[in-house]
Protein backbone atom coordinates (compact mmCIF):
# COMPACT_ATOMS: atom_id res chain seq x y z
CA UNK A 1 0.00 0.00 0.00
CA UNK A 2 1.53 3.53 -0.76
CA UNK A 3 0.05 6.50 1.44
CA UNK A 4 -0.05 10.15 -0.14
CA UNK A 5 -0.85 13.17 0.81
CA UNK A 6 0.06 16.66 1.42
CA UNK A 7 2.59 17.45 4.56
CA UNK A 8 1.51 17.08 7.94
CA UNK A 9 -1.28 14.82 6.54
CA UNK A 10 0.21 12.08 9.00
CA UNK A 11 1.68 9.49 6.03
CA UNK A 12 4.29 8.71 8.35
CA UNK A 13 2.72 8.31 11.96
CA UNK A 14 -0.36 6.19 10.03
CA UNK A 15 2.21 3.77 8.05
CA UNK A 16 3.94 3.36 10.76
CA UNK A 17 1.05 2.23 13.17
CA UNK A 18 -0.40 0.60 10.46
CA UNK A 19 3.06 -1.56 9.51
CA UNK A 20 2.46 -2.57 12.99
CA UNK A 21 -0.89 -3.71 12.89
CA UNK A 22 -0.58 -5.62 10.12
CA UNK A 23 2.77 -7.16 10.70
CA UNK A 24 3.95 -5.51 7.26
CA UNK A 25 6.84 -2.91 6.63
CA UNK A 26 7.19 0.15 7.06
CA UNK A 27 9.10 2.58 4.80
CA UNK A 28 9.01 6.40 4.25
CA UNK A 29 10.55 7.06 0.48
CA UNK A 30 12.21 10.41 2.01
CA UNK A 31 14.73 7.95 4.42
CA UNK A 32 15.58 6.07 1.30
CA UNK A 33 16.83 9.17 -0.24
CA UNK A 34 18.38 10.13 2.30
CA UNK A 35 20.61 7.11 2.25
CA UNK A 36 20.94 6.73 -1.22
CA UNK A 37 22.11 10.58 -1.28
CA UNK A 38 23.62 10.81 2.40
CA UNK A 39 22.31 14.06 2.84
CA UNK A 40 18.99 15.43 5.08
CA UNK A 41 16.08 16.45 2.43
CA UNK A 42 16.59 20.04 3.42
CA UNK A 43 20.25 19.87 2.68
CA UNK A 44 19.41 18.06 -1.09
CA UNK A 45 17.25 20.88 -1.56
CA UNK A 46 19.53 24.03 -0.66
CA UNK A 47 22.93 22.21 -2.49
CA UNK A 48 20.99 21.03 -5.32
CA UNK A 49 17.48 22.64 -5.05
CA UNK A 50 14.02 21.54 -5.60
CA UNK A 51 15.04 19.69 -9.32
CA UNK A 52 18.24 17.90 -7.90
CA UNK A 53 15.43 16.42 -5.42
CA UNK A 54 13.08 15.62 -7.42
CA UNK A 55 15.80 13.31 -9.89
CA UNK A 56 16.85 11.47 -6.73
CA UNK A 57 13.15 11.39 -5.01
CA UNK A 58 12.16 9.58 -8.58
CA UNK A 59 15.46 7.22 -8.53
CA UNK A 60 14.72 6.12 -4.87
CA UNK A 61 11.12 5.39 -5.70
CA UNK A 62 11.99 3.50 -9.48
CA UNK A 63 14.28 1.59 -6.89
CA UNK A 64 11.47 1.04 -4.31
CA UNK A 65 9.43 -0.21 -6.55
CA UNK A 66 11.50 -2.39 -8.62
CA UNK A 67 11.74 -4.19 -5.01
CA UNK A 68 8.04 -4.52 -4.73
CA UNK A 69 7.36 -8.05 -5.27
CA UNK A 70 3.31 -9.17 -6.35
CA UNK A 71 1.47 -9.10 -3.00
CA UNK A 72 4.55 -7.87 -1.30
CA UNK A 73 3.24 -6.85 2.65
CA UNK A 74 4.83 -3.67 2.66
CA UNK A 75 3.55 -0.11 3.81
CA UNK A 76 5.14 2.99 1.62
CA UNK A 77 4.61 6.55 2.74
CA UNK A 78 5.53 8.77 -0.06
CA UNK A 79 6.51 12.22 0.44
CA UNK A 80 4.34 15.13 0.03
CA UNK A 81 5.43 16.39 -3.55
CA UNK A 82 6.12 12.74 -4.92
CA UNK A 83 2.58 11.44 -6.51
CA UNK A 84 2.52 14.91 -8.41
CA UNK A 85 5.47 14.27 -10.38
CA UNK A 86 3.89 12.72 -13.47
CA UNK A 87 6.78 10.06 -13.71
CA UNK A 88 6.36 9.06 -10.88
CA UNK A 89 2.34 8.45 -10.71
CA UNK A 90 3.03 6.42 -13.87
CA UNK A 91 5.73 4.13 -12.20
CA UNK A 92 3.29 3.67 -9.01
CA UNK A 93 0.10 3.03 -11.59
CA UNK A 94 2.09 0.46 -13.10
CA UNK A 95 3.43 -1.25 -9.99
CA UNK A 96 -0.65 -2.01 -9.28
CA UNK A 97 0.06 -0.52 -5.75
CA UNK A 98 -3.00 0.76 -3.60
CA UNK A 99 -2.86 4.45 -3.08
CA UNK A 100 -4.35 5.80 -0.01
CA UNK A 101 -4.88 9.53 -0.02
CA UNK A 102 -4.52 10.88 3.75
CA UNK A 103 -5.99 14.24 3.66
CA UNK A 104 -7.19 17.09 6.09
CA UNK A 105 -7.75 20.63 5.64
CA UNK A 106 -5.19 23.24 4.44
CA UNK A 107 -5.74 25.10 8.12
CA UNK A 108 -4.90 21.89 9.56
CA UNK A 109 -2.42 20.92 7.83
CA UNK A 110 -0.16 23.71 8.16
CA UNK A 111 -0.97 23.23 12.08
CA UNK A 112 0.52 20.40 12.06
CA UNK A 113 3.70 21.16 10.38
CA UNK A 114 3.95 24.44 11.71
CA UNK A 115 3.42 22.40 15.71
CA UNK A 116 5.94 19.48 14.08
CA UNK A 117 8.50 22.39 13.00
CA UNK A 118 8.45 23.94 16.55
CA UNK A 119 8.11 21.10 18.93
CA UNK A 120 10.47 18.46 16.67
CA UNK A 121 12.36 20.95 14.65
CA UNK A 122 11.03 19.31 11.36
CA UNK A 123 12.50 20.98 8.61
CA UNK A 124 10.45 20.88 5.04
CA UNK A 125 11.48 23.30 2.50
CA UNK A 126 8.69 24.01 1.11
CA UNK A 127 7.07 25.46 4.46
CA UNK A 128 7.28 29.34 3.93
CA UNK A 129 4.35 31.31 4.10
CA UNK A 130 0.37 29.92 4.41
CA UNK A 131 -0.09 31.35 1.67
CA UNK A 132 2.17 29.73 -0.65
CA UNK A 133 1.29 26.58 1.40
CA UNK A 134 -2.73 26.72 0.46
CA UNK A 135 -1.54 27.57 -3.28
CA UNK A 136 0.36 24.10 -3.14
CA UNK A 137 -2.02 22.10 -1.89
CA UNK A 138 -5.10 23.83 -4.01
CA UNK A 139 -2.90 22.68 -6.74
CA UNK A 140 -1.86 19.09 -5.91
CA UNK A 141 -5.54 18.12 -4.76
CA UNK A 142 -6.04 17.18 -7.96
CA UNK A 143 -3.37 14.65 -8.20
CA UNK A 144 -3.89 13.27 -4.97
CA UNK A 145 -7.15 12.73 -5.59
CA UNK A 146 -6.69 10.09 -8.17
CA UNK A 147 -5.93 7.11 -5.51
CA UNK A 148 -7.80 4.34 -4.80
CA UNK A 149 -9.56 6.17 -2.06
CA UNK A 150 -9.39 9.44 0.35
CA UNK A 151 -9.12 9.14 3.99
CA UNK A 152 -9.84 12.11 6.10
CA UNK A 153 -7.79 12.45 8.89
CA UNK A 154 -8.79 16.21 10.52
CA UNK A 155 -10.08 15.34 14.01
CA UNK A 156 -8.96 11.79 14.32
CA UNK A 157 -6.14 10.01 16.10
CA UNK A 158 -3.55 7.74 14.47
CA UNK A 159 -5.10 4.67 15.75
CA UNK A 160 -8.55 5.68 14.50
CA UNK A 161 -7.02 6.46 11.10
CA UNK A 162 -5.09 3.24 10.95
CA UNK A 163 -8.50 1.20 11.70
CA UNK A 164 -10.36 2.81 8.87
CA UNK A 165 -8.10 2.27 6.32
CA UNK A 166 -7.57 -1.30 7.57
CA UNK A 167 -11.50 -1.44 7.51
CA UNK A 168 -11.57 -0.04 3.28
CA UNK A 169 -9.03 -2.13 2.28
CA UNK A 170 -10.38 -5.26 3.95
CA UNK A 171 -7.31 -6.06 5.16
CA UNK A 172 -6.76 -8.17 8.58
CA UNK A 173 -4.38 -7.96 11.69
CA UNK A 174 -1.40 -9.70 11.79
CA UNK A 175 -0.67 -12.30 15.12
CA UNK A 176 2.37 -9.77 15.46
CA UNK A 177 -0.10 -7.13 15.40
CA UNK A 178 -2.72 -8.35 18.31
CA UNK A 179 -2.01 -6.19 21.04
CA UNK A 180 -4.45 -3.67 18.88
CA UNK A 181 -3.13 -0.40 17.17
CA UNK A 182 -1.22 1.79 19.63
CA UNK A 183 -2.50 0.17 22.90
CA UNK A 184 1.29 -1.00 24.79
CA UNK A 185 2.35 2.76 25.32
CA UNK A 186 5.73 1.75 25.17
CA UNK A 187 7.37 4.74 23.48
CA UNK A 188 6.65 8.99 22.63
CA UNK A 189 5.05 7.57 18.95
CA UNK A 190 3.05 4.85 20.10
CA UNK A 191 1.43 7.36 22.79
CA UNK A 192 1.26 9.91 20.29
CA UNK A 193 -0.93 7.46 18.52
CA UNK A 194 -4.05 7.64 20.96
CA UNK A 195 -3.94 11.44 20.04
CA UNK A 196 -5.11 13.93 17.21
CA UNK A 197 -2.07 14.19 14.81
C1 LIG B 1 7.73 17.62 0.09
C2 LIG B 1 7.33 16.98 1.23
C3 LIG B 1 8.26 16.36 2.17
C4 LIG B 1 9.59 16.03 1.50
C5 LIG B 1 10.12 17.23 0.77
C6 LIG B 1 9.17 17.73 -0.31
C7 LIG B 1 6.71 18.21 -0.81
O1 LIG B 1 7.70 15.18 2.74
O2 LIG B 1 9.45 14.97 0.58
O3 LIG B 1 10.35 18.24 1.71
O4 LIG B 1 7.03 18.51 -1.97
O5 LIG B 1 5.55 18.36 -0.35
P1 LIG B 1 6.44 15.19 3.77
O6 LIG B 1 5.19 15.21 2.95
O7 LIG B 1 6.60 13.94 4.52
O8 LIG B 1 6.58 16.41 4.62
Amino acid sequence: MILIGFMGAGKSSVGRALGEYLGWTFEDLDQRIERRERRKVHEIFRDSGESGFRRAEHAALKELLSELRAGAERIVALGGGAFVQKQNARLVKAASVPTVFLDASVEELWRRCRQQADQQGTERPLLTSFTSFRELYDARWPHYSKALFRQETSGKTVNEIASEVVAALGLRQSRLGQSGLGQSGLDQSRQRRGEKL
